[in-house]
């Protein structure tokens, strides 16, 4: 049966978490299996957050616009240096329930928040790909390759969804107010966080 319609996610000002982490799941063909095995690559991969946050800062600072963005504020990248880490760790976790779903959602609102244009944030999840694939092919052996990486794809393609509903929930509440793109993300997504609290 198909799910309920995609715009629905953009509508509510609260989104449902639960409801939207259940169609990602579905419709990418995240399964137990894979849950499994992000569980067991916890052990690889988590001590390696500290080191992808540092790549990860470093290449997103090449950029000048998101150099700007970070380094704009004292003390943000040493901040985000830890909670990039905590994300990175959580993706390992194996434990993906709406809990899960309501941070991502979060951490996507503060992404428009701070005017990370949407335009950024793929080509920054395939650093994390890549450095992580990197990782993953030197510290495994055979079919553990090809089983991590489809589950490590399978969670990635999850996050990009929940970033993705976060600015169109953010952008769909702006646009009560303007009708400039850029800021109605920024107060859209402001309004969003104040309402969560
Ligand atoms: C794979 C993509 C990304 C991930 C996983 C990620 C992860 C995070 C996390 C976990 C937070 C903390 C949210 C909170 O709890 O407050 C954060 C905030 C932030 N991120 Fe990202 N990020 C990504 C992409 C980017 C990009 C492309 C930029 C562009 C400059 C960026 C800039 C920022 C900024 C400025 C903050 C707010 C920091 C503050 O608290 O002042 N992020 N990010």
């Amino acid at each position: 049966m198909p799910g309920p319609p995609v715009q629905i996610w953009y509508k509510i000002s609260e989104v449902n978490s639960e409801e939207l982490l259940q169609t990602l799941v579905r419709r990418t063909g995240f399964v137990q299996q894979h849950v499994k095995t992000l569980q067991s690559l916890e052990a690889v991969a988590a001590p390696l957050a500290p080191e992808i946050a540092l790549a990860f800062y470093d290449y997103l600072g090449r950029d000048p616009e998101m150099h700007e963005i970070l380094w704009s504020v004292p003390g943000r990248v040493e901040r985000l240096y830890q909670s990039f880490a905590l994300w990175y760790r959580e993706l390992f976790s194996g434990n993906y329930d709406a809990s899960y779903a309501r941070r991502r959602i979060y951490i996507g609102l503060v992404h428009a928040r701070v005017g990370v244009r949407p335009g950024h944030i793929v080509p920054a999840v395939g650093i994390v790909q890549e450095l992580t694939l990197e990782h993953l092919r030197n510290a495994l052996r055979g079919a553990e390759i090809f089983a991590a990486i489809s589950a490590f794809e399978k969670i990635m393609a999850i996050e990009i969804a929940l970033m993705q509903e976060s600015y169109f929930a953010a952008l769909w509440e702006g646009l009560k107010s303007t009708q400039n793109e850029h800021e109605a993300l920024v107060e859209g997504a402001r309004a969003l966080l104040e309402k969560a609290g």
